[in-house]
């Protein structure tokens, strides 16, 4: 059985998560640059978007059914108590998240929870495999999914599968630890095409496949024994640059950033901050560096505030726990130590916004810090870039993160090396107008055409010429 959808979007997470009450059920944007980057692409095919509505379902309960938003046909997919725990929290959350992120925090590895990935994404391939019309393209999305691409295409030969990976693809060595990692590299073999931010990724991908399966890649491909050849190759994702453009021009959001300046005591300097509250961040090191410069007296309060906006983000799992309650002690030593009444040095905010309210946040900076230790791609630092059509602002960007490839006029630091970001924060805060503009004309110009519809674009037209003579 087929269904009628020729264009099919495949991820853990729909662009929007289920918000229940007494007053019934309504829908709020999910968090996170996968869904920031899709949306966009899939209002415009028109397509379908096959994932979990963010809640917990009673075990055995059906799906809810299909409905539209903006555009796109959502298909939900519920998760049952063990699932969330086991698939999501556990495989993906702990034990893959952090060796991707070459084990900044220490995976954990469960065996009880590869089961549970590996039914969560056979039920991903089914439901998939229900609505993709004949000779469909489908496109699955993360780490969660590595196995969807060879499930779906054991059921559905006919379709043209493509697999996009948001986060790095760990060097050899690392990816080595992984229990179950020949199972892993076969499902992710299934797509025509997989793609990865940085050509380093698809390099390591196409390594092992020599390495633990005994393949032997050639270029950019590697031919399976059943004679199917797979493409590997990087797609840097990025944004709908003119959409934050236009949002960080309209009249509201200019007042809202004047008005923000204006609540924050008109500091001199505003440095911002603003990621999911994640350990790959590097939210810790960061107060840390600014509380440092504050000791030193080379920054002082209120000519220097600190805004740090930290998403709630996978609060039931342990490590996130833990980094809350760090990066929560040390807001309160810095302000204990450096407020003043009605003058904190750090505004912290554990909340979610809206596209409006970020857009004048990234307006009233001076500086945005964007410091991760190990990130895909990282599309804080491009919202940022996008919202300065004032060509003011300064970004001081890590060498980890994947856009640190593209944006190479930012500050490009170290995160490890504190005495270094220090520097380069000190010279972000001091930047003279010309230089500021200088740089940020060239990083939006470079933007500007590698947006998120030229990355779409560009991974969709090389999975259509997949299998095809050159
Ligand atoms: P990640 O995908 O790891 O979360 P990215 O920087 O690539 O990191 O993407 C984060 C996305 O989430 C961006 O589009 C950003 O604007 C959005 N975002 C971050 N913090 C918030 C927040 N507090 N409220 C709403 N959206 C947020
Ligand atoms: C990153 C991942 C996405 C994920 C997002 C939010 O961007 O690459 O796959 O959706 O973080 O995380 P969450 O666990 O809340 O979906």
């Amino acid at each position: 059985m087929t269904g009628n959808s020729s264009f099919v979007v495949v991820a853990n997470r729909l662009p929007v998560d289920e918000v229940r009450s007494p007053e019934g059920t309504t829908w709020r944007r999910s968090p996170g640059g996968l869904v920031t980057a899709l949306q966009p692409v899939l209002a415009q095919h028109k397509g379908t978007w096959v994932g979990w509505t963010g809640g917990i379902t009673k075990a055995g309960r059906p799906a809810p059914d299909p409905f539209e938003v903006d555009g796109m046909e959502l298909c939900p997919l519920p998760l049952s108590a063990d699932e969330m725990e086991r698939y999501y929290e556990g495989f993906s959350n702990s034990s893959l998240w952090p060796l991707y992120h070459d084990a900044v925090e220490p995976p954990v590895y469960k065996r009880r929870w590869w089961e549970e990935y590996r039914k969560v994404n056979q039920r991903f391939a089914d439901a998939t495999a229900k609505v993709a019309a004949q000779g469909a393209t489908v496109w699955v999305q993360d780490y969660q999914l590595q196995l969807v691409p060879a499930m779906l295409r054991e059921q559905r030969p006919d379709l043209r599968i493509g697999f996009f990976l948001h986060i790095p693809f760990p060097p050899v060595e690392l990816f080595m630890q992984l229990p179950r990692r020949a199972e892993v590299l076969k499902g992710l073999l299934g797509a025509d095409l997989v793609g990865f931010q940085r050509p380093l990724g698809a390099h390591n991908f196409l390594q092992l496949t020599r390495h633990v399966l005994g393949l032997r890649p050639r270029g950019d491909s590697v031919e399976l024994p059943d004679g199917r050849t797979v493409l590997a190759g990087a797609f840097p994702i990025s944004i709908d640059f003119v959409e934050m453009e236009r949002l960080a021009q309209s009249e509201e959001v200019r007042q809202r950033a004047a008005e923000i300046r204006e609540e924050l005591g008109r500091p001199a300097a505003i440095i911002l901050g603003v990621d999911r509250l994640d350990y790959t961040k590097g939210i810790e090191r960061r107060l840390k560096i600014f509380r440092e410069l504050l000791a030193e007296k080379r920054l002082t309060v209120p000519g220097a505030v600190m805004v740090q906006v930290a998403t709630p983000s996978r609060e039931r799992i342990e490590q996130y726990q833990a980094l809350r309650v760090k990066v929560e002690r040390e807001v309160g030593r810095i302000n204990g130590e450096y407020g003043r009444v009605g003058e904190p040095a750090v505004h912290y905010l554990h909340q979610s916004y809206n596209r409006a309210e970020l857009a004048a946040l990234y307006l009233a900076a001076d500086v945005m810090m964007v410091t991760p230790l190990r990130d895909g791609m990282n599309l804080v630092a491009k919202e940022y870039v996008a919202a300065r059509a004032d060509n003011g602002g300064a970004l001081v960007l890590s060498e980890f993160a994947g856009a640190a490839a593209e944006l190479r006029q930012a500050f490009l630091c170290n995160p490890h090396d504190l005495d270094g970001v220090k520097e380069l924060l000190m010279r972000a805060v001091k930047i003279e107008a010309g230089d500021a503009a200088r740089r940020m004309r060239a990083m939006r110009r470079y933007l500007r055409a590698h947006d998120v519809q030229a990355w779409a674009e560009s991974f969709l037209t090389a999975l259509d010429r997949t299998g095809r003579p050159a």
